[in-house]
């Protein structure tokens, strides 16, 4: 949570940053702020509760001149979202402005031992600790920015991504990480610092990934010095090229991110697959899972750690992997996870999936797994992130950066990956029959085309949210490989409509939640003709009975059904393991439409944020 980007070059640093935060956003949104520097060595600092555009507002006709600066977008964890407590925060001397993504867990300890030497405290955040704690450092030792936010960093436990600046001093920032992201972007006689590479798309595509307690000293014109945290030594400027376009980053035409993204999912599965599945659909080639074949041919189990929308990508991937592999598979919250004492060996492969790369509890699980031994996957869509460069190995899913707070693209990329590391493990195991691999293998590769057909529903869906767009709360119900699906499809609603769902497996429904079906509450039921259709249906009939509303997403052709449910959305006839691919279009839709009928924000929906950084 929380974006931080720099910048230091010829160019107004105002524009760079400004449009930094946009593009950082989806990590937070309660306020924003901005310093900037200039070549007299004079600062200004402001700083505005509310989204990026609100900063803009307060600024306008103020002094925004300068190439350097450092800037904030803000997802509160200490203190509430105001002016006061957001970043950058400035110290007491009102020499040092520094932005922070991460929590200052010691903060409280920090921040006694400063006030015994006058300093006062305006904020109620954790970051206000550390700039004092720079501040007071630097005075007290007559060092160096760059020395003084070492010797202060080897105070703070906790995570952190900053960046530092000093008045008077126009033509150097400090930057430094632990836990949190931070990407150094490397231009022609320009330095950029941000949370994620999107800031610097379009300026350079030239970037360093600071390793987690690493301090990079960046001067105006020159090159980027880092050193590690630890023990001093400098580390080697290990300079990636980022495959990233500006046109990834824009509504394309859409009214929102999320739309964009839901309409997007054809492309998205096509570069998820492009180059996975051989020409005659006989063999999967992930080769992350390929190189490490011994790992997973003699696992002994597998343990699937996640969170959110990744955590139910992680249930239908059990399915998947037990079905196709004949091997165990937990699932487990990543939060819960880490505090288990989790029975793990080194017999164990842990699949790691996260579209951000830098979920603070999936990093703990998986920090946790490989110190037991296991053999660590990751499954994640940001390159370069924390989780892929933590892992042992691992697959992206390739399907471009996901702006939208909710998850959409992610999820169907998440849920091919898993496909396809299921039939990759089975036929290295032996498991799967080479008809299946074949047959699936081929329906992934169509999937796009049926994923198009999907989309073909929007203006039905479009008419059908109107129906429920007030009503209070909603029952999504799924069997098997839909179950998961049923709870991603009452998660999109919830977060970003406001309106409260569960999900729940279909038959788990008259032991409790039968009670609240009445007139009032829509069930929304996931019955694909499957193998366990005949058995919804008769959960459907019960929630007739009691006089509830049912709109069923049903295959194609299945015209039994609609003489029972009041309104059906049908999708592709498609193998079982592949429902969740042409069913969850359908819900994103839904889920879409209902909140833009209530005049939500459905991009930042509120408390949100896209990347959890945080426990
Ligand atoms: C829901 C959503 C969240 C994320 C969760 C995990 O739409 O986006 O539930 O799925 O915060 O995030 P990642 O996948 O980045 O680890």
């Amino acid at each position: 949570m929380c974006g931080i980007v720099g910048y230091i070059g010829k160019r107004d640093a105002y524009d760079v940053l400004i449009q930094g935060l946009h593009r950082l956003e989806y990590r937070g949104y309660d306020s924003a702020g901005i310093a900037l520097g200039r070549a007299d060595g004079s600062m200004s600092v402001y700083k505005s509760r509310g989204k990026v555009a609100d900063l803009e507002a307060s600024v306008a006709g103020k002094d925004i001149e300068g190439t350097i600066g450092i800037a904030h977008t803000r997802w509160a964890t200490h203190g509430e979202p105001n002016d006061v407590n957001a970043h950058p925060h400035v110290s007491q001397s009102k020499a040092i402005a520094l932005v922070h993504n991460g929590t200052i867990e010691n903060y409280a300890v920090l921040k006694k031992a400063i006030e015994q030497h006058g300093y006062k405290f305006v904020s109620e955040t954790d970051t206000d600790v550390l700039v004092q704690l720079i501040d007071y450092v630097k005075q007290t030792n007559g060092c160096t920015l760059f020395d003084a936010v070492k010797e202060a960093l080897r105070q703070v436990e906790g995570a952190y991504a900053i960046a530092v600046m000093e008045k008077g001093k126009p033509d150097m920032l400090v930057a430094a990480r632990k836990s949190s992201p931070l990407v150094i972007g490397i231009g022609k006689g320009e330095t950029f610092i941000a949370s994620d590479a999107t800031p610097i798309v379009g300026y350079t595509d030239k970037v360093v990934y600071l390793k987690d307690n690493e301090i990079a000293l960046v001067k105006r014109g020159r090159t980027v010095e880092i050193e590690s945290l630890t023990d001093g030594s400098p580390s080697k400027l290990d300079i990636k090229t980022l495959r990233m376009s500006v046109e990834q980053l824009k509504k394309g035409g859409y009214d929102t991110f999320m739309l964009k993204e839901i309409f997007e999912q054809p492309e998205t599965l096509t570069d998820c697959i492009r180059g996975r599945i051989t020409d005659d659909c006989r063999r999967i080639v992930l080769s992350g899972v390929i190189e490490n074949k011994e790992r997973f041919v003699h696992a002994n189990r597998i343990v699937i750690v996640a969170c959110g929308t990744s955590w139910h990508a992680a249930l239908i991937g059990k399915r998947v992997i037990q079905e196709m592999c004949g091997i165990s598979v937990e699932v487990e919250y990543a939060s819960e996870f880490r505090y288990s004492s989790p029975f793990i060996t080194k017999d164990d492969v842990v699949i790691a999936i996260s579209q951000s790369g830098e979920t603070a509890d999936t990093l703990a699980a998986i920090q946790l797994a490989r110190s037991k031994g296991a053999f660590v996957y990751g499954i994640c869509n940001v390159v370069g992130a924390s989780i892929p460069r933590s892992t042992d190995s691992g697959t992206y899913i390739h399907v471009g950066p996901e702006i939208g707070v909710a998850s959409t693209k992610a999820f169907t990329g998440q849920v091919t990956v898993l496909t396809l590391l299921a039939l990759c493990v089975g036929q290295m195991r032996g498991t799967v029959e080479e008809a299946t691999v074949e047959r699936i293998a081929q329906e992934l590769k169509n999937m796009p085309i049926y994923i198009k057909e999907v989309l073909r529903l929007d203006d039905q869906i479009k008419n059908l949210s109107k129906i429920y767009t007030y009503a209070r709360n909603f029952l999504y119900l799924g069997r098997g490989y839909n179950y998961p699906t049923a709870l991603e499809g009452a998660l999109k609603l919830k977060e970003i409509s406001y309106i409260h769902a569960e999900g729940y497996p279909a038959a788990e429904m008259k032991h409790g939640p039968i009670a609240l079906v009445d007139s009032e509450m829509p069930t929304v039921v996931i019955a694909p003709t499957d193998s366990l259709y005949d058995k919804i249906i008769s959960n459907v009939r019960q929630v007739k009975a009691r006089g509830g509303t049912v709109v069923a997403i049903i295959t194609k052709g299945n015209d039994a059904i609609k003489e029972i449910a009041d309104h059906c959305l049908e999708v592709p006839d498609v193998p079982e393991c592949l429902t969740p691919l042409v069913v969850s279009v359908p819900l994103q839709l839904l889920a879409y439409y209902i909140a833009i009928n209530k005049d939500r924000n459905v991009d930042q929906p509120r408390n949100l944020a896209k990347s959890v950084t945080v426990e």
